[in-house]
């Protein structure tokens, strides 16, 4: 029998997210989502895809949640992207309700899954998802980290006229502004890049990269869907296939990198049973500031996510 995934939410990053797990032909995959022949038509249409290419997979469209049970994986990318007229606090507030309520229904429906998160503010929703599933944390990680070094690689690959293939980078922190690209630990052909670039090189990559999902955004009118779909789909395939594969995760702390009770992207191994282990990276004085800050703010956004789900006003 073929593994059973299911992706919530069959928006722009839902659907690619989709279209990729059946390029992998990584298993069947059930599309769910609250608007009423949404997924049906999008399964659909990604069938004919399979049909076409000759794929080993079958798409269901549904919105009833009880079609996701018996999933191995379950990719939650329900909720709202941030548009113009949109806080931060605005997008916590509307996704963390989402999110609490997708993931009481896979805590019901599907309690075996392994869930990674994809919805914005990331590490906040991976936290919101954690809590009220109550899974053990192994099996709840947030989707991200491929996607900032994706962008970071492109630019290096770029700037030093090599593949981007031949680049090693890790990342940590949050998914945002404050996220902690590592240039010192950023290697190419096993030479690290502070050794072939400038400071001021350098930092303008690291800029750039922060920048680049608001410059999509602002580019397109919506936000990025064909990475973050294609990478969410490579984290279905470590864990369906048992891979074993170093992929960055927001992932809760229970005293990695010094932090406890928050989460945030570190390098993780990942396979068969979610996250396997965490990989601890040697930081400068420098790099653990930068990482404090960053991991802080997660914290703090935590913070306001859990007064508004005791209040109830979410
Ligand atoms: P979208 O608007 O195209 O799709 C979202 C879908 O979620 C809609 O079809 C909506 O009907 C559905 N939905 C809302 N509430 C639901 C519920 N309770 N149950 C099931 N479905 C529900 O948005 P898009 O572009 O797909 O983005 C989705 C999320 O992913 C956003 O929060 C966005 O910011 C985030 N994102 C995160 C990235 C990352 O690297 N972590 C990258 C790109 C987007
Ligand atoms: C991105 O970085 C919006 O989180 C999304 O493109």
């Amino acid at each position: 029998m073929r593994p059973k995934i299911s992706v919530i939410g069959s928006g722009r990053v839902g659907t690619s997210a989709a279209l990729h797990i059946g390029l992998r032909e990584l298993g069947d995959v059930v599309l769910v989502d609250i608007v009423q022949g949404l997924p049906q038509g999008e399964a659909l249409d990604l069938n004919h895809m399979a049909a076409i290419l000759g794929l080993d997979v079958e798409y269901t469209g549904t919105n009833d949640y009880r079609d996701i049970e018996g999933s191995e994986v379950v990719v939650v990318t329900a909720g709202f992207i941030r548009k113009a007229d949109m806080t931060r606090m605005d997008l916590l507030t509307k996704n963390s309700a989402i999110i609490r309520d997708v993931s009481l229904k896979i805590k019901e429906h599907a309690p075996k899954s392994k869930v990674i998160v994809v919805t914005n503010p990331l590490d906040v929703m991976t936290y919101v998802a954690l809590k009220t599933t109550g899974f053990e944390r192994e099996r709840v990680m947030g989707f991200s980290g491929l996607l900032d070094i994706g962008r970071y690689k492109t630019l290096i690959a770029k700037e030093l006229g090599v593949s981007w293939n031949s680049i090693e980078a890790p990342i940590l922190g949050e998914h945002g502004d404050s996220m902690v690209l590592l240039p010192r630990h950023t290697s190419v052909g096993g030479r690290p890049l502070t050794s072939l670039l400038t400071g001021d090189r350098i930092e303008a990559i690291l800029k750039e990269t922060r920048e680049m999902g608001a410059k999509i955004i602002s580019l397109k009118g919506w936000s990025a869907h064909h990475a973050p779909g294609a990478g969410a789909a490579l984290m279905v395939d470590a864990i369906v296939r048992d891979r074993n594969a170093v992929i960055p995760v927001s992932f809760y702390h229970m005293g990695e990198y010094g932090f406890e009770g928050v989460c945030s992207v570190v390098p993780a191994v990942i396979g068969r049973t979610g996250v396997k282990k965490v990989i601890e990276l040697e930081l400068n004085p420098e790099e653990r500031e930068a990482l404090i800050r960053s991991v802080e703010k997660v914290r703090q956004a935590q913070q306001e996510v859990d007064r508004l789900l005791a209040s109830g006003a979410s």
